[in-house]
């Protein structure tokens, strides 16, 4: 039994992400914890529970956490790709939570479910790292009681908030660096690199649509989502990012892993937030100044399997 923590700015890939977890029959999901992001956090955080409501998954807690990046005044936001609610502005169209709200206190609920639990815990960072940053931060004694973090973030070569930058680490770089460098809890990173290459098209889609009810609710949250990934894809299909991490963390290993030295940009130059991973042969150059240390990059999945896996769970 894999027991999981998401921390989630849902988000239309996030929103698949948290169902797929949701419904695995092999997954304990502890917590669903929300951070800025994608939208402002009311919002993501109504989305999270109105998925989870979706999944009739209620009994899961949901905890708000961050509502801006650590050191950046300016949080920002990918409506562009999400729409105006984070959801295509259909978030409406999902079954309204009937839980009461709880709108603080991610850190806190993470730190306790950390400390009660009896065996390790996987923490599936699918937003800005904010979050994560605070909690190891905060309770570093809990660090050990942490499996690893499967984070989705980061690009090897090249981004999609910048021509240099992936949007989750983007979003707050010094929160990145403080968890994928500054910490040592065991970390595989998800990129984009392989998030694209496991993109679906609208057969898959169709085939999710077609499943059942809640399979449709999921696809009627895509229009925006199939719109700006047509623009990015060159082709119709989406690209499910959070839910290929999700994936890592059910079932470890579905994702090939190389351990290579990464940094992460915290200046405030053109290369802000960029992941700087250090594929060199040998390692790194001994004169190098930058402060690395080596985490396992997704570099490669059976692609087919992957989508398999994806339908089949969602
Ligand atoms: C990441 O950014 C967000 O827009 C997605 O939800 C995903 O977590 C991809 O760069
Ligand atoms: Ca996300």
């Amino acid at each position: 039994m894999t027991r999981l923590i998401i921390d989630t700015d849902p988000g239309v890939d996030d929103a698949f992400a948290i169902t797929l977890a949701a419904l695995d029959p092999g997954a304990e999901l502890l917590a669903v914890t929300t951070v800025f992001g994608n939208v402002a956090l009311p919002a993501t955080t109504a989305n999270a529970r109105r998925v989870l409501a979706l999944c009739e998954r209620e009994d899961v807690p949901v905890a708000a956490g961050a509502d801006r990046p650590l050191v950046h005044p300016q949080p920002h936001r990918a409506h562009h790709a999400h729409g105006s609610d984070g959801l295509s502005g259909r978030s409406a169209a999902l079954p309204n939570s009937t839980r009461a709200a709880r709108t603080a206190g991610a850190v806190d609920l993470m730190a306790r479910l950390l400390d009660e639990a009896d065996e390790p815990v996987t923490i599936v960072p699918i937003g800005p790292l904010t979050n994560i940053a605070l909690l190891l931060a905060s309770y570093p004694e809990l660090a050990t009681k942490i499996e690893r973090l499967v984070v989705m973030g980061g690009a090897v070569h090249g981004g999609n908030s910048t021509a240099a930058a992936e949007f989750n680490i983007w979003s707050d770089p010094e929160a990145a660096r403080r968890v994928l460098v500054g910490e040592s809890v065991p970390c595989v990173l998800v990129p984009l690199d392989l998030t694209y290459r496991c993109a679906v098209g609208t057969g898959w889609l169709d085939t999710l649509r077609g499943s059942g009810p809640r399979g449709a609710a999921l696809c009627a949250l895509v229009p925006d989502y199939l719109e700006h990934y047509r623009a990015a894809l060159g082709w119709d299909g989406i690209v499910l990012h959070d839910a290929v991490a999700v994936a890592e963390a059910l079932r470890p290993g579905i994702l090939d892993g190389v351990s290579y030295p990464l940094d992460v940009d915290c200046s405030f130059g053109p290369s802000r937030g960029a992941t700087i991973i250090d594929r060199r042969r040998g390692g790194p150059h001994p004169a190098g100044t930058a402060q690395t240390r080596a985490v396992d990059i997704a570099m490669d999945t059976d692609l087919d399997g992957l989508r398999e896996f994806l339908l089949a769970g969602l």
